[in-house]
């Protein structure tokens, strides 16, 4: 029997940032986060598992069809020994299984957008191996069971088990049992959120997550206060938020913490940049577009777990930007047009080349 899977994994998008690891090796991150998982029609990553004859000695990995070195990657040896140590414990138990554990894999992934962007290739990647190693070895394990393998190999990875709203909730454990993902609401629970991403430069980023939010973590006083109380905080608000479909408190919510990270970022010495001139331009549009609408009423972020407001107060888009300078704007349905030809209007290419080029709205993981 030739044992074999495909399948693909969407990328996700956080509203809470994660920034920060209290341990680097089990990638334990030192607050919760939250995000919204795509639909697959723009950007994935499908990847390919298939376990080979013994003799045929060694795992290996094609990357966009370049071979990469396993060895290079400790995250992904972790991966590769975590999944194996479970099918091993697997077929300890039922003989009648064949044994795949100890035979070598053949690991060929393709991502359909610029890698390491700062586009989340990291999360859909390992979000798509966990996913196909998981099924090619058949385990006996939940989705947040599951999710905590692809957190080993990129903590964001983990929310893109699930559709929808997701959060990782960051657990209290040493041994990261309890850091896992956990769905908040389904694909179907907000069927009118879109997501639009301004592509505003498909280079790599100069500071990759993984170091940088390290070099945060050594240094930054400003994200003290934000483990310790404001994200815990926007956390409950923001799942209320979701819970009620409240957009006003989701923006709100989602540009602040947005701000908070790359604040945290420049916090960091030596001081980190994502955001460029266009991105910059990017957030002044949306902030002057959203208050010809807003009402003044209190802000959601104000101290205390206010319930969400009665009335709508009019926001009508949301930014947020990850490691890199691309802007992701949540709105609804209602809005993408007028949005899209603003966006055309003021940053015509080549300023922003393929700003408009993906859309994508809150969908199903696979
Ligand atoms: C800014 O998940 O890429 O996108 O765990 O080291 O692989 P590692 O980091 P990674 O960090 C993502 C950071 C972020 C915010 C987020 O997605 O929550």
């Amino acid at each position: 029997a030739v044992h074999e899977v495909t399948c693909s994994a969407p990328v996700n998008i956080a509203v809470i940032k994660y920034w920060g690891k209290r341990d680097t090796a089990l990638v334990l991150p030192t607050n919760s986060s939250l995000s919204v998982t795509l639909s697959q029609d723009h950007l994935r990553s499908t990847t390919t598992v298939r376990c080979v004859a013994a003799d045929e000695a060694g795992d290996r990995l094609w990357l966009n069809g370049k071979e990469e070195s396993i060895a290079a990657s400790k995250r992904l040896r972790n991966v590769l020994a975590d999944a194996r140590r479970l099918r091993r414990a697997a077929e300890a138990a039922d003989p009648a299984l064949p044994a795949l554990a100890e035979l070598p894999l053949r690991i060929c992934s393709v991502n359909n957008f610029p890698t390491a962007a700062g586009l989340a290739s990291s999360a859909s990647g390992f979000a798509c191996l966990t996913y196909a190693l998981h099924t090619l070895y058949s385990l006996p394990l939940s989705v947040s069971e599951a999710s905590r393998l692809a957190r080993v190999g990129s903590g964001s990875a983990c929310r893109s088990l699930f559709g929808g709203f997701v959060a990782w909730e960051m657990g209290q454990r040493d041994d990261g049992a309890d850091s896992m993902a956990v769905q908040v609401a389904s694909e179907t629970h907000w069927p009118d959120m879109e997501a639009l991403i301004l592509v505003v430069s498909d280079a790599r980023k100069d500071t990759g997550s993984t170091e940088g939010m390290q070099q945060t973590v050594e240094t930054s006083t400003l994200l003290r206060e934000r483990i310790a109380s404001v994200v815990p905080r926007r956390m409950r608000q923001m799942t209320a938020a979701i819970h009620a479909r409240d957009f006003d408190s989701f923006a709100e919510l989602t540009m602040a913490d947005s701000n908070q990270f790359h604040a945290v970022c420049l916090d960091t010495y030596p001081p980190i940049f994502y955001m460029n001139d266009i991105s910059r331009a990017i957030i002044r549009l949306v902030t002057a577009y959203n208050r010809l609408f807003i009402k003044p009423v209190a802000a959601a972020d104000a101290a205390g777990d206010s319930a969400p407001a009665a009335t709508s107060r009019g926001y009508r888009a949301a930014y947020t930007y990850d490691a890199g300078p691309n802007a992701v704007l949540y709105l609804p349905r209602e809005h993408v047009t007028e949005v899209l030809g603003l966006v055309n209007h003021f940053f015509p290419p080549p300023a922003a080349a393929d700003h408009a080029e993906y859309f994508g709205r809150a969908a199903s993981a696979f």
